[in-house]
């Protein structure tokens, strides 16, 4: 998509997208067309279009050389957010693909411009995250005639802005931050047939052809050797087999290392303790942790964080077989910690637990934060607007906070209780893998489960099993997958390295 700053009116793109704030007087679109102001008064006036946040007005008259003009209600001044600048630019993406045209002009980044309530850094950013987040759709696998498909934004013109050079310098990060996110989408939306952990490495391996990324791959054998017992019992009842994906981000020379650690369930049928037909059918979301990591190495790469980051992504099937792993099987994890596994489904916390000891022994990261789609019970907590979060490490956690509020792919947190420490203990076993369902806070036992993993880094869990595929679309994510975490992380790396 190619993109524009312009200071004049751009009238070779289709649309015109105006914005209006609440406390806007209609006659400020004099200077474009007296005829259009005289309209949008009338407009107002009858009731059929209020200078409230989000509505919209589709003028009858287009004028200008536009096919089509449009007015955005803004809001009040005072109202602005970066979340409702998203949304904006989402509706004059989603109105542009309505009326099947292909490009947009718009004046209102400059009018928000000049409420100063924020910076055309971050204006520039959220706008571009909006677009091109909005402009996603999954279409590889239709054959229905081109003319039905929603066709992709071509251009956009943005004008009048007066800090063009910051506007554009944040237009291109949140460019390249809606490109990853919309990256770990496919990635989510891809049928499980063809996402397996060996497709997955081979996006790995493209990621890796950054200069400053370099990819390891511990085979099926390789973790046999290193004694990965918890994943490989997982990876057990399926036909493709298990690898752990490690892409080393190298941005800096020196400084503390972050590792990322992402679930990678390529399908998670439940094992032998078999999802029931309504709880199945979206399970290829359950490596949306794996893909969030992925992409946002890529786009940690691509933004040149100065930061060390290590990307981690444990990869397996969870599926049926003779050689399924079963209720009371005992494992032996990487940390030699015996695991009793009394529930098949509990798998996601088993190949997490490998995985984060070995990253810890082997990087020895400062910070060490998991991304997984983990627990039922989490959706049941927060819904699927904003993800858990559950770390030893009050610092990490705010800012992960913020940097979730600033994205929008906010996360919101939950206790590591002293009172359910002793959850997870087993009685044949170190550990058994899922508690009892009478003793409820599952979001929070998954977290005691895995806290046995982690020593020394300060460690952050986020539970992003709600928001990471929708069964609706709203604003600029569509139904199916959302790419969530790649925003919150490259905020957060944005802002803490
Ligand atoms: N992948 C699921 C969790 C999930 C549920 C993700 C809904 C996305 C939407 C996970 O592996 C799982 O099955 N968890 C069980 C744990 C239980 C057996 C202790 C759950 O939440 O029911
Ligand atoms: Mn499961
Ligand atoms: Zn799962």
């Amino acid at each position: 998509m190619d993109v524009r700053f312009e200071d004049t009116i751009d009238t070779t793109k289709d649309l015109l997208v105006l914005g209006i704030f609440q406390e806007d007087d209609e006659s400020s679109y004099e200077f474009l067309n007296t005829l259009l102001a005289k309209e949008l008064q009338e407009a107002l006036a009858l009731g059929i279009f209020k200078k409230t946040y989000g509505e919209v007005y589709p003028t009858k008259f287009p004028g200008l050389g536009y096919r089509r003009v449009l007015v955005l209600a803004l809001g009040k001044k005072e109202e602005m957010t970066l979340e409702r600048v998203r949304r904006l630019m989402s509706k004059a993406v989603s109105s542009t693909k309505n009326y099947k045209l292909e490009s947009f002009s718009t004046n209102i980044l400059s009018l928000i411009e000049t409420t100063g309530k924020i910076s055309a850094e971050e204006l520039g950013r959220a706008a571009a995250e909006g677009i091109t987040l909005a402009n996603y759709s999954f279409k590889k696998y239709l054959t229905v005639n081109p003319e039905n498909i929603d066709k992709e934004i071509q251009s956009v013109t943005i004008t009048w802005m007066k800090d063009k050079e910051n506007l554009q310098r944040g237009f291109s990060q949140g460019k390249i931050i809606g490109e990853c996110t919309n990256f770990a989408k496919d990635l989510v939306n891809e049928p499980p047939m063809i996402m397996t952990p060996a497709y997955m490495e081979k996006i790995a391996e493209e990621i890796a052809e950054n200069k400053n990324v370099k990819l390891r791959v511990l085979d099926k054998k390789d973790l046999e050797e290193k004694g990965f017992g918890a994943m490989l019992a997982v990876a057990r009842g399926s036909e493709h087999a298990p690898k752990l994906l490690i892409l080393e981000y190298n941005g800096s020379e020196d400084g503390s290392v972050t590792a990322l650690i992402g679930k990678g369930i390529t399908f998670d049928t439940g094992g032998y303790n078999l999802k029931p037909t309504g709880f199945m059918e979206t399970m290829k979301c359950d490596m949306g942790g794996a893909a969030a990591v992925l992409a946002t190495i890529k786009c940690a790469a691509a933004l040149g964080i100065k930061k060390k980051i290590i990307g981690v992504a444990p990869m397996c099937e969870n599926s049926v077989s003779s050689t399924a792993y079963k209720p009371g099987d005992v494992l032996i994890a990487y940390n030699k910690k015996s695991i009793e596994v009394t529930n098949t489904d509990a798998e996601g916390r088993l190949i997490l637990a490998d995985a984060m000891a070995y990253t810890e022994e082997k990087y020895k990261p400062e910070i060490m934060i998991d991304l997984a789609t983990l627990t039922g019970a989490c959706v049941i907590a927060l819904g699927s607007s904003i993800s858990g979060i559950i770390s030893t490490n009050k610092e990490l956690q705010e800012a992960l906070q913020r940097a979730g509020e600033a994205s929008y792919d906010r996360v919101w947190p939950l206790p590591l209780l002293e009172e359910y420490k002793d959850s997870m203990k087993g009685s044949i076993s170190d550990l058994k893998n899922a508690a009892a369902t009478s003793y409820g806070a599952g979001a929070i036992t998954a977290s005691v489960f895995l806290s046995h993993f982690v020593k020394e880094s300060k460690w952050a869990h986020i539970d992003i099993a709600g928001p990471a595929f929708l069964l609706e679309g709203k604003d600029y994510l569509q139904k199916g997958a959302t790419g969530t975490g790649v925003r919150l992380l490259s905020y957060y790396f944005l802002r803490n390295s």
